[in-house]
């Protein structure tokens, strides 16, 4: 039903995880695809897997230098740029500490200074195509705590914010702006955050996959086409009276706390003010 044929699309983090998938489902959809990234390796060989409607262009998103370049290549090479999916990033490892200002600013330039970036070299393209539409990763972390460490969710909660203002800011040049926050969607990125290799990571991501299914009241694993379904609805015209607004793509993770879906949290939980395990379960609308 989405059709993006005739679209120009840049994915950045394209080569892995949410961003490979929706590499996927954007070319399903009929669009052309850049995937930018820096691990060359993968995007070549996912250029020459989909074929002549994608391109893989490298460019570190927190060097402003490589995403001017590269974002003029895929210009000259589609003819333009429609949609941006500022995707790219990773988190710092866990127990980094929250004040660690050297870590915190690192963390705020692939995440935040990144997505600036993005919209700086993609607008203009947009804007001399008549309008456009950005699409911007944030996360859950970015709406609650206990989803991810500092540095992280404070740049997730600011993607947010960002996705309003520019979103406020661009509308009479027909660009629409929105944000997606996924839930849980078992990727490398956990593993890399561990400081595993890229193999390791993608050999743990399929390990927590097998698991992903509890961890949300939907009891499936999330999976990166999830997200880029998402990413899909709003690139096309189906979305042209929405933006600024955000989609939490999570199994519903985020509907409430954990003893809201899940019967032993919330037995443990009511218990402690004595309820029996039959009213709890009652409570709950259980049967
Ligand atoms: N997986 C989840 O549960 C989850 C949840 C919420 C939000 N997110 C967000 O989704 C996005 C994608 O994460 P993922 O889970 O697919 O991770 P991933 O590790 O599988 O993919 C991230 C991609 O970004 C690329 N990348 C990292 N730094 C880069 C840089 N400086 N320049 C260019 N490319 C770079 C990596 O090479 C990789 O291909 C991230 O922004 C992440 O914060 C993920």
């Amino acid at each position: 039903m989405i059709d993006l044929s005739g679209k120009v699309a840049v994915v950045t983090g394209g080569c892995s995880g949410i961003g490979r998938g929706t590499v996927g489902v954007l070319h399903r959809a009929g669009a052309q695809v850049a995937c930018v990234d820096v691990q060359d390796d993968k995007g070549s060989a996912l250029a020459d897997e989909l074929g002549e409607r994608v391109l893989y262009v490298h460019a570190d998103v927190t060097l402003e230098s490589e995403i001017a370049t590269g974002f003029a290549r895929i210009a000259e090479h589609f003819g333009g740029i429609d949609i941006l999916f500022n995707n790219a990033g990773a988190a710092e490892p866990p127990g980094t500490d929250p004040f660690d200002v050297a870590s915190f600013e690192r963390v705020q330039k692939l995440l935040v200074e990144s997505v600036i970036l993005g919209m700086k070299y993609a607008i203009p393209s947009m804007v001399a195509r008549g309008g456009g539409s950005i699409v911007n990763t944030s996360s859950v972390a970015g709406l609650q705590a206990g989803y991810g460490p500092f540095a992280y969710s404070v740049a997730k909660g600011a993607v947010l914010h960002m996705t309003r203002i520019t979103a406020a800011a661009l509308a009479r040049e027909a660009i629409r702006v929105n944000a997606i926050c996924p839930g849980f969607i078992p990727t490398p990125i956990f593993g890399r955050a561990l400081g595993e290799s890229t193999e390791d990571a993608e050999r743990r991501a399929k390990d927590i996959r097998e698991r992903a299914h509890a961890f949300q009241p939907i009891r499936i694993a999330g999976s990166p086409e999830d997200i880029g379904y998402a990413v899909a609805y709003f690139a096309s015209d189906l979305a042209r009276f929405v933006t600024g607004q955000w989609l939490a793509v999570d199994g519903g993770i985020t509907v409430g706390p954990r003893q809201a879906w899940d019967e032993a949290a919330a037995i443990e939980s009511w218990t402690r003010i004595g309820m029996s395990d039959e009213q709890v379960k009652a409570f709950l609308g259980v049967v």
